[in-house]
């Protein structure tokens, strides 16, 4: 396999898209993202990435919480028009039906398949971003998506972006078992 080295030193992959809420002079607010993980196991936290410049980033550092939605495929429109308009220029307040739970502060979006509130416990300062890692303090899930006690996100159409090609790509299915398929791995292949 040849490998070449890129222009920029850029690790671009295939992320899940979702929406990160939060309150701005008094509105809540929603913006698109894909820099954003599930980090520390218990409890749970999540990290999302966002620019200095952006409106919610505003309303994250003013409160301290924010909240993460997965949005179905049918969202899609509403999550790419949320990616590419800000609250700077307008009001982006009425695009979701909106809910609160624990947190006074951190909208979230009736309509995704799963939501959770969190409380920021930590920002690293990036050169253009922050990195807001906050503590989960509930989660959400249409409960329709519920299998076995638990949400079963494949079920709500989740979609992820891709640069390039720059389009948004659906789940195309399980292939193999994870923690399980591993085991068939005997070595002597590189
Ligand atoms: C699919 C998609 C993913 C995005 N991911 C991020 C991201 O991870 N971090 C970020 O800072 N901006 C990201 N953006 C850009 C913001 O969503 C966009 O600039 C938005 O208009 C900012 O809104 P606001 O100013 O109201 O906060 C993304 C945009 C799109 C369309």
């Amino acid at each position: 396999m040849a490998v070449v080295k890129l222009a920029k030193a850029e690790f671009n992959y295939v992320m899940p898209v979702s929406l990160v809420g939060a309150t701005v002079t008094g509105k809540p607010n929603f913006l698109a993202v894909a820099w954003f993980s599930r980090v520390n196991y218990s409890p749970s936290h999540i990290a999302v990435a966002l620019s200095k410049d952006h409106y919610t980033t505003r309303g994250i550092v003013e409160h301290g919480t924010f909240s993460i939605n997965l949005p179905g495929a049918d969202l899609v429109a509403r999550a790419d028009y949320v990616g590419i308009h800000s609250g700077k220029s307008m009001d982006k307040s009425a695009v979701f039906d909106v809910f609160y739970g624990e947190l006074e502060t951190a909208p979230m979006i009736a309509s995704c398949a799963i939501c959770a509130e969190c409380r920021v416990v930590q920002t690293v300062d990036l050169p253009s971003d922050k990195l807001f890692i906050g503590v989960e303090v509930a989660a959400y899930a249409d409960e329709r998506l519920i299998a076995d006690g638990e949400p079963d996100a494949t079920r709500a159409a989740p979609f992820f972006l891709a640069t390039p090609p720059t389009a948004y790509f659906a789940l195309a299915g399980a292939f193999a078992d994870a923690w399980r398929v591993g085991n068939g791995y005997k070595g002597g292949e590189k």
